[in-house]
């Protein structure tokens, strides 16, 4: 019933979804400094020059202004050695006004991001990638979440609610996204299974998707025929395509003008997931704060 194209899916609007959790944010944040005489701060760290990643982080300092947050940011240069990152990282440990701590990934060869992440404290881990974080998204006692992961379950709880028995596929099985969002769809019942790249007849088992998940960067590699009809399509790749005339577009790991036609719901690409990523920080920021003050209130 979903396979002609005359049928449309529901989009799933990402951009609104995110402006209004970034108005409550805004909120909390008000009642949080009410409450504590504090306002949450976030440190973003970016190694080297990478343009993209420049463009993210300085996005991400613009939002957090805008929500009422402190910002701080620091841009080292590409020949910064492990050591002096570690110290950077030790300083903004002890340092009260900072409640969260991003370091931009990927860092420069040279410098092992496990040893980086590991050594933000986990109560400021608002990437939730350290060991600490991980483990308890496993242990189903979470406490922050990644981003992303976050931005894709607020979206799924939105339009789905209940989720038990669903089947969710999710391609693509990365410490960022793929892994977290599995363990994450798992506690809201769904039977999940992880597609990756040595996974036999993708295709197939994208079919049995009734939420389907793609974070590969892969553009295209999701085609209409891989969706079952009615299913919700989650597309989390972004990929940066130059067109004849010099410009670039946006585009996601889905062949939208396909999928469209046979998807119930689905996330475009720009507009979708890539808001709630940021959004996502910013509450983890909070949720940051959050948990430095009950411990503050433990100690004393
Ligand atoms: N680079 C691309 N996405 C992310 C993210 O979510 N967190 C960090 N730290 N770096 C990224």
């Amino acid at each position: 019933m979903h396979t002609s194209s005359s049928h449309q899916a529901t989009l799933i609007d990402g951009k609104a979804y995110a402006a209004a959790l970034h108005q409550r944010i805004r909120q909390d944040v008000i009642d949080f400094h009410e409450l504590y005489g504090v306002t949450p701060g976030l440190a973003v760290v970016l190694v080297g020059n990478d343009p993209a990643s420049e463009i993210y982080v300085r996005n991400k300092a613009l939002q957090t202004h805008h929500v009422g947050m402190r910002s701080f940011m620091h841009m080292l240069p590409e020949t910064t050695s492990e050591s002096e990152l570690l110290d950077l990282i030790k300083q903004l440990n002890a340092d009260p006004a900072i409640h969260g701590i991003l370091v931009q990934l990927p860092l420069p060869s040279g410098i092992e991001p496990h040893r980086i992440i590991n050594t933000i404290l986990p109560e400021k881990d608002v990437d939730g990638l350290g060991e600490v974080n991980v483990g308890r998204l496993a242990s189903n006692r979470p406490s922050i979440i990644p981003c992303t992961p976050l931005g894709c379950l607020l979206l799924l709880r939105d339009q789905l609610g209940d989720m038990t028995g669903q089947h969710a596929v999710v391609i693509g099985c990365s410490h960022l996204v793929g892994k977290p969002l599995s363990l994450l769809l798992l506690a809201e019942g769904c039977t999940v299974s992880i597609a990756h790249i040595h996974t036999r007849n993708i295709e197939a088992l994208a079919k049995q998707a009734d939420i389907l998940v793609s974070a590969t960067g892969c553009h295209g590699l999701v085609r209409g025929t891989w969706i079952k009809p009615g299913a919700t399509v989650i597309d989390v790749g972004i990929t940066r395509l130059k067109t004849p005339d010099g410009t670039s577009r946006i585009v996601g790991d889905v062949a939208f003008d396909e999928a469209v036609h046979v998807a119930g719901r689905i996330t475009p690409v720009p507009g979708g997931v890539g808001p709630m990523t940021i959004a996502c920080l910013l509450e983890n920021t909070l949720t940051a704060a959050r948990l430095q003050m009950k411990e503050s209130s433990i100690c004393t």
